[in-house]
């Protein structure tokens, strides 16, 4: 499970498909982190839930969640993935999408009773292969193209969620998601023998 956290992507289903960087308080990384979370060259990754927290105006909190469990197919591109906030937002019934109006703190519980496995991505965080442990569910929390606010990561530190790095090198939210699915696709069993 990935949960992405953007202070700035937008809350309103008004926007439009072109120019959307510029405009929407960057939700072109939260749709380029669906992508990657989901796609695969054939097919997609059913076990995958992602959580979106956009914090921008006009109404935030509102909590995105896709369920790779129920839905019927993933966004294949940016444009796409686009197209499913929006509609979201708007209030179209998509299966396997849904909108909440959490704030971080009622994720973070939610999540906690779902599993402990919670760390959250930091350049400057534990080494992956040291601290991620395999497990059936394991949370993954990120910022979008700037970091969580101060007052979020204390509450993760209050939480002992602990921090864990990809190495020195800052990369993409979805590039970040992309090398999380790597490591424990590939070199999983490798890492934890
Ligand atoms: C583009 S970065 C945000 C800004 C970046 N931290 C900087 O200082 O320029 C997006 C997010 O990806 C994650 N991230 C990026 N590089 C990482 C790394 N090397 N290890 C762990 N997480 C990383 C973090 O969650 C970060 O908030």
């Amino acid at each position: 499970m990935f949960l992405v956290v953007s202070p700035t992507a937008t809350t309103s289903p008004n926007f439009q498909l072109k120019g959307v960087a510029g405009r929407t308080g960057r939700l072109d990384v939260i749709a380029r982190s669906i992508v990657s979370a989901f796609k695969l060259e054939k097919g997609f990754r059913r076990n995958v839930v992602f959580y979106a927290l956009l914090l921008g105006p006009p109404n935030p909190p509102k909590l995105l969640v896709i369920d790779g469990r129920i839905i019927e197919a993933p966004p294949s591109s940016e444009r796409e993935a686009l197209l499913m906030i929006k509609n979201a937002l708007g209030g179209k019934e998509i299966r396997g999408v849904h909108v909440e109006t959490w704030g971080f703190k009622h994720v973070l519980n939610h999540l906690l009773k779902i599993t402990r496995n919670i760390y959250y991505l930091r350049e400057n965080g534990a080494l992956f292969e040291k601290t991620v442990r395999p497990s059936k569910y394991n949370v993954f929390i990120l910022g979008s193209h700037i970091d969580l606010p101060r007052e979020y990561e204390q509450l993760l530190d209050k939480y002992k969620v602990p921090r864990v790095s990809l190495g020195k090198t800052s990369y993409l939210t979805s590039q970040c998601i992309t090398i999380v699915h790597w490591l424990l696709d590939v070199v999983e069993s490798s890492l934890y023998t």
